[in-house]
């Protein structure tokens, strides 16, 4: 049996592109033979500054979102990373194990940061450390997410690579991600060269999970295409992000290639792609958002599903850490 971890952040409503990117994986991977161990990152997402209530109330309203997607609690270990010390213990060891150089070439602290690096978090610049750590304290090996997050999966290989060198030990196995082909990356319906992202001002860009059925099929008819009409092969798209996106979102949804969807609506312009394309959308979100409201008339309900799921996650972590901790040359915790 191998371990699976992954981590999503409670900054905001997860996005169509978080769901074809990751949760619907992590909803696929729990009925394998894997163990599957599932955090909402609001150590990660303390990085930006977020008000004190909303991220209390953000973080259950993600953990209501996952469980209406279908993540079991019974089966997947679902919990907040804060509630399990050894998180930042270990990331501590890797702030001391990275190198500043390969910080410096993170692509998403580039963006992130923007112009303005001087004037970010301390937080932001070592976020990879954090979630190297996230994943080695469970010495788990594979990694679901979407492709915006390779680069800090390859981080967190060197990381350990480097642990093992320096300490003489094999102690941190190689992760490897798992990443959807065909969703890797769901692009912004407003600008199809930039990601679909819960932290894009405009919520024009972007599908929530718990957006309404009138809310999705306005987002849909105004999302931006071009006035060409559908071609019949898909390398004619390479040109056209927006139509290519949106090609391959009703692909994901309807669990087709974006090939046969282009056989279907080949010569034919947006307008009734567009409508079928609105309505898979909000046949298949529209449970997802009844769930979510359910389980959000609960709070304390959610917050002791989290609090049981960190204490299965604090079962496997803590012997690991404590391990690390002791090849490092720290005296035994009392
Ligand atoms: P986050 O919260 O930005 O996103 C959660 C997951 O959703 C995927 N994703 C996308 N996939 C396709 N298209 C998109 N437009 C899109 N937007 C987001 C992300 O790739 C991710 O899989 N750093 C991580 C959280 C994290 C983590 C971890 C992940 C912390 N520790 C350990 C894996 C393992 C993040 O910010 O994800």
């Amino acid at each position: 049996m191998a371990r699976i971890f992954s981590g999503i952040q409670p900054t905001g409503i997860a996005t169509l592109g978080n769901y074809l990117g990751a949760i619907r994986n992590w909803v696929a991977l729990q009925d394998g033979a894997d163990e599957c161990v599932f955090c909402l990152v609001d150590m990660h997402a303390i990085t930006v500054f977020q008000e004190p209530a909303a991220l209390r109330e953000q973080t259950r309203q993600m953990a209501a979102v996952l469980l209406a997607c279908g993540i079991n609690p019974e089966r997947s270990i679902l919990f907040h990373q804060s509630a399990v010390s050894a998180h930042a213990r270990l990331a501590w060891i890797f702030n001391c194990v990275a190198r500043i150089g390969w910080l410096n070439r993170m692509t998403q602290f580039k963006d992130k940061a923007g112009k303005d690096r001087e004037a970010v978090s301390t937080g932001l610049y070592v976020y990879p450390n954090l979630m190297a750590a996230d994943i080695h304290a469970y010495h788990a090996t594979k990694v679901p997410v979407g492709d915006d997050q390779l680069q800090h999966l390859e981080l967190a290989n060197d990381i350990a690579e480097k642990f093992n060198h320096d300490f003489s030990s094999t102690f941190f196995p190689r992760i490897e991600p798992l990443v959807l082909k065909e969703s890797a990356r769901v692009m912004s319906l407003r600008d199809g060269m930039k990601k679909m992202s819960k932290s894009d001002p405009s919520d024009q860009s972007r599908i929530n999970l718990t957006d309404d059925s009138d809310m999705i099929a306005a987002k849909i008819r105004r999302a931006k295409t071009d006035s060409e009409p559908l071609p019949e092969q898909l390398d004619q798209l390479a040109e056209r992000p927006e139509a290519r996106n949106l090609i391959g979102i009703y692909a994901a949804i309807l669990g087709q290639t974006p090939q046969e969807i282009l056989h279907r609506f080949a010569g034919s312009g947006f307008g009734p792609f567009k409508e079928q394309l609105a309505e898979a959308l909000i046949a298949h979100l529209a449970p997802i958002g009844a769930r979510t409201r359910d389980y959000l008339t609960d709070p304390t309900g959610l917050d002791q599903i989290l609090q049981a799921g960190a204490r299965r996650a604090a079962a496997i972590a803590e012997p690991i850490v404590t391990e690390a901790e002791r090849l490092v040359g720290f005296l035994a915790r009392a």
